[in-house]
Parts: C-alpha cells; structure tokens; sequence
C-alpha cells in the first residue's frame, strides 16, 4: 500500500501575488529565517507565480546536496548578477565550459599551500586596522562591519591581486558600496515588475557595474605598470595561466568577471567576523579560554602560520561562528534534469514530492540551528566544533561553503583569514557592549550581518619587544595608559624604576657585575586602555630573562 506524499507546509498568500507580503523585499533572509522557525524543515512560497521550496533541517540539506541527483540552480539573484559577472565561477550555468575552465585555472591559487605564503600580508592589513582603533582616544565606539570590510577589501586586494589600497580611511568605500548596490539589486529584481526595474532601477545597477569592472581594470593596469615577476599570485594565474585540460587562457572580460567576483565572495568573511565580536560580547568565558590558548601555543611570539594548526579553541570559535552567523544564508539546488523524464522528484524516502525541476533553496539559518543536532542550538558553543565532536556532526550542518563542485572556491582564503583576525582580536583588543546593549538583528544581500551593531574598544594590547642588550639598563617608553601589570616577574638584577603612571620604565640591572651581562627583557604584553582609564591587568605573558655571560 502506498502513501501519498505530506504536502510541503507554507504561508497561505494572496490571490494573484502569493506570498509576497510574508517576505521583506528589504530584508529576505530574514523572512526566511523566520519562515523556518515557523514550519522547519521544509516550507515553500510563491512568489509572482513561481513556487520555491525551501530546506531547513539537516537531514533534508545533506540530502539535495547528493551531487549525484542535485547541482547548484543558477536562477533568481544569481541569475541577476550575471549582468556583472556573466559566466564566472560563481555565476555560470552547469552547462558552461568556462566554469571548468576559470576553476581550473583559480583554484590552485586559492589551495592551503598558496595561500599560506599570504599569512604575513594578511597579519600586516590586520595590524594596519588595529593601529588604526588605537589611535580613537576616548571617542572608541566603532561600527565593526564598516571597519572590517575594509579589512576585507584590504587583505583581498593585497593577497590576491598585489595591490595595497590603504582602504582604512574610507578611500575605496565606493567599492564597497558598488558591491552593495549591486547585489542588493541582483536580490531585488527577481520580485519587481520588470517595468519598475527598466525605469527606476537601471541607472544605479549599471553605474555600480561599471565602478566594480573599472577597479578590476585598474588593477590589471596596476600590475602592468608594476611588473612583480616573482610574485605568482591570483592575477598572474587570471592573467597569464593556461587552464591545464584545454590550453585556453582567460579573455580580458573573463579576466575581469573574476576580479569582480572575489570581493563579492569574500565579503562574506566581515559579516561572520562582526557576529563573531558580538558572540564574544555574549561569552566572556570563550575570550579568556582563547586567551589561554594563545598564551600557551604562542608565548610571547607573535602570532605565526606555524602556530594557526595549534589553536583547535580558536578553530571551534570559528566554525560556531559560521554556523550561528550563517553569514553565507544559503544557496540554490535543483534537481539534475533526466532526459524525457518529468516525474516528481522523492525526498526523505517519498515523505515529500516535489517537481522534476523545482528549484529549492537552503536555508541555513534553519540547517545550522537544526534542534534534531544541536542541544540548544543558539547557545553559542565551541567546543562543539573540536575534534571528535566536530567530526561526528552530519555533514548536513557542515554546509557554510557550499556544496561539492559549487564549493565555495575562495573558502582556504576566508579559513586563513578568519583564524588570523579572531586570533589577533581575542589576543589584542578587549571590546565591551555600548550603553543599552544590542539585540542581534541580521539583514543583508547574499550574506547577512548584524544591523547596526557597534561597539566599544577598551584596550589594546601592545607589544614591546626588547632587544639584547650590553648595557647596564634597558628603558623602555611607555605610551600615555599603558603600565607593566602587577604580577609581572621582573628578571633578577633588574628593576622598574617607574612605571604605570609615568611615561618611562627603567630596568636597570642590580649591579655593577651584571653590567657586561646580555639581558633579555624579552617581550612584554601590555594593555593600552582607551580614554585614560585604568589600565587592565594583562593576562599575557610578560618579561623573561637569559643571561648569557
Ligand atoms: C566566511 C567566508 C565565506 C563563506 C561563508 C562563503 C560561502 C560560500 C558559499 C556558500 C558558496 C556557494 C554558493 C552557491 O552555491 O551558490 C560560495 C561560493 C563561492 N565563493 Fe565563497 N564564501 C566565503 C568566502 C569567500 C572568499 C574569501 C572568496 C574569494 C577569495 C569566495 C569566493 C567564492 C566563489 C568564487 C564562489 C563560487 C564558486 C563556484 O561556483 O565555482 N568566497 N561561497
């Protein structure tokens, strides 16, 4: 006996225009989230006569992203986009050759090992930001998307295309904002009249492509006038690399949809980085046992690639993170046509039935909350992204980049640079909640991040390394709310003549048989407090000493 299929729940809708009202044009991902913590792990909606089914329960994602029954639906937004990036990596049908060809010829540059050499670029633009907050005195209350898309764009111009911008200041904000107006167009589009779109909408959709493609032109013109031979980055590749199955090399338009295609892809890594800093607010536990961490695994060196493999706390703050942002909110599936075969496609076993070509979205903010995985599933959590208990996860809520040869191609890149500004931030900068405390909302375009979130820096660390020396005192010159903490081991023989509240430290070593001794007063790691107040005790390591006669 067979049983006919549950029908797949959604808001009932208007006659004509569906379900047009249970979506906020103005902020989708949102409704969606919404639409999934209403109905869970399936729901669908019609939008303007086109019915979309969307999966939000672990189990159902893993399903659809069988790659030997689903492939990735190029429709809606990011059939939109293709005005401004036509077949590139992210926007290209299954069918067309040059998805193959430009994979081929990115993804090497974007492997582990590559990417690697790129670690002291990306300390560098995320040591530039730091500097940048130490400098706010006491007006310290920041807006971290702002500042960390800038991050952003910084590391991504910088590692991928040899480019130093020096964004900080708010110079290439018209990138950003071109990114903006592009994708949040490319989301508007598919539910306007396309009259409203043809007269109200064009100019601003056309002017934001063309700024996006003249900065990529701008950077090929860069390193034309710059020549870096030895520097085989992902502009050379795009430039000059043959796709290793076909020989063909890149167009110069190829070139540039690909250019254009990478800080859209990585603008991702901000918004998870922002919710990241509001987590942190949320568990001041984390921060001190990812304190602990970097203060075992680095001492007082400062954060290395050979160090980022030893930080497993630091790797589950990341990964709960990009699961509780979901900052990438989720991506397009259908089914794999069959030739001459219209019947319904079975999920979950023939629970439910969907058409041969339905295209279906998964919604992350339910996958990656799903209650039949996670224990409490909006606690912010970890440890349960480390080893054996990460590992034992469905792959259903692994899903953050993507899914099989649609797999986020950039995602080696945002690792890396993830783990090096969290590690750099839990290490340097202590934030604290503004007056009234923030209420997490989410909005955004092809990746979400919290609305209006800002918050206050209180203190930075600065680290003073101290060179050997012959002499018999080292002084040191401390900035203005900066002091050497109580519970500082100072090394025998020397002392601090003054500290905390004056501008100079002394350490003199004790007497006259240690004048020819070689002291190592090491590195100190002390807390700058913004605004004049008191400064915190530092929880860093701080002077060692070794003598060498
Ligand atoms: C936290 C950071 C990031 C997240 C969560 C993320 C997530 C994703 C997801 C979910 C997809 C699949 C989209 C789809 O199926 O339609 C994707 C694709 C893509 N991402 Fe990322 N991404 C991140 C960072 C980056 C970075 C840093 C780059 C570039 C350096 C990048 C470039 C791309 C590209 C080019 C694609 C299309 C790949 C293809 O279809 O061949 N992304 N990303």
């Amino acid at each position: 006996m067979s049983t006919s299929p549950t029908p797949i729940p959604g808001p009932p809708g208007v006659p004509l225009l569906g379900n047009i009202f249970d979506i906020d044009q103005n902020n989708t991902w949102w409704s969606l989230k919404t639409l999934a913590e209403k109905y869970g792990e399936i729901f669908q909606i019609n939008a303007l006569g086109h019915k979309i089914v969307f999966v939000a329960s672990a189990a159902l994602a893993e399903e659809i992203c069988d790659e030997k029954r689903f492939r990735k639906y190029v429709g809606g937004p990011v059939k939109e986009i293709r005005y401004l990036t036509h077949d590139g990596l992210f926007t290209a049908y299954d069918h067309e050759a040059n998805w193959g060809i430009a994979h081929r010829i990115v993804a090497p540059q974007l492997a582990p090992n590559l990417i690697a050499n790129h670690f002291d670029e990306l300390t560098l633009c995320t040591d530039e930001l730091i500097a940048s907050w130490k400098v706010l005195g006491t007006n310290n209350t920041i807006t971290p998307l702002t500042d960390l898309n800038r991050l952003n764009l910084e590391a991504t111009t910088l590692t991928l295309f040899g480019k130093k911008l020096n964004c900080f200041d708010g110079s290439s904000d018209n990138i950003l904002q071109a990114m903006e107006d592009s994708t949040s167009e490319a989301m508007r589009r598919p539910s306007r009249p396309k009259l409203l779109t043809l007269l109200l909408h064009n100019s601003k959709w056309k002017k934001a492509a063309k700024t996006q493609r003249t900065w990529a032109q701008s950077l090929i013109d860069h390193r034309a006038a710059n020549p870096t031979p030895a520097r085989h980055d992902l502009l050379h590749a795009l430039l000059n690399s043959p796709d290793p199955e076909t020989g063909t090399t890149l167009t110069p338009s190829m070139v540039i949809d690909e250019i254009v295609t990478m800080p859209i892809g990585s603008s991702t890594a901000p918004c998870a980085l922002t919710s990241l800093i509001y987590f942190l607010l949320q568990n001041p536990s984390v921060v001190t046992r990812a304190r602990e961490e970097l203060a075992s695994v680095c001492g007082d060196a400062p954060l290395s690639q050979e160090h980022l493999k030893s930080l497993p706390y630091i790797t589950g703050i990341v990964r709960e993170t990009l699961r509780l942002s979901h900052a990438a909110p989720g991506f397009n599936i259908e089914p794999i046509p069959k030739e001459g075969d219209t019947s319904p496609v079975l999920l979950a076993g023939g629970k439910y039935q969907i058409p041969h070509n339905q295209a279906m979205i998964i919604v992350l903010a339910g996958v990656n909350r799903d209650p039949a995985v996670f224990e409490e599933p909006l606690a912010f959590r970890p440890e349960r992204m480390m080893g054996e208990a990460f590992e034992g996860l469905p792959r259903g809520v692994k899903k953050w980049f993507g899914n099989g040869k649609r797999e986020c191609v950039g995602k080696h890149w945002a690792w890396e640079f993830l783990v090096v500004v969290t590690a750099k931030l839990v290490g340097e900068v202590d934030f604290e909640a503004v007056e009234g405390g923030y209420v997490m909302k989410q909005d955004g375009w092809f990746n979400v991040r919290p609305v209006g979130f800002k918050v206050k820096l209180t203190s930075i660390v600065t680290l003073f390394t101290v060179a050997f020396g012959t002499a018999s005192a080292i002084t040191i010159s401390l900035p203005s709310g900066v002091s050497i903490p109580s519970g500082v081991s100072l090394p025998s023989g020397v002392t601090v003549v003054s500290a905390a509240a004056t501008t100079t430290a002394t350490a003199a070593a004790g007497n006259a048989a240690n004048a020819k001794r070689q002291i190592n007063f090491g590195s100190l790691s002390l807390r700058q407090a913004f605004g004049g107040q008191q400064t915190r005790s530092s929880s860093a390591a701080a002077a060692t000493a070794a003598r060498k006669a």
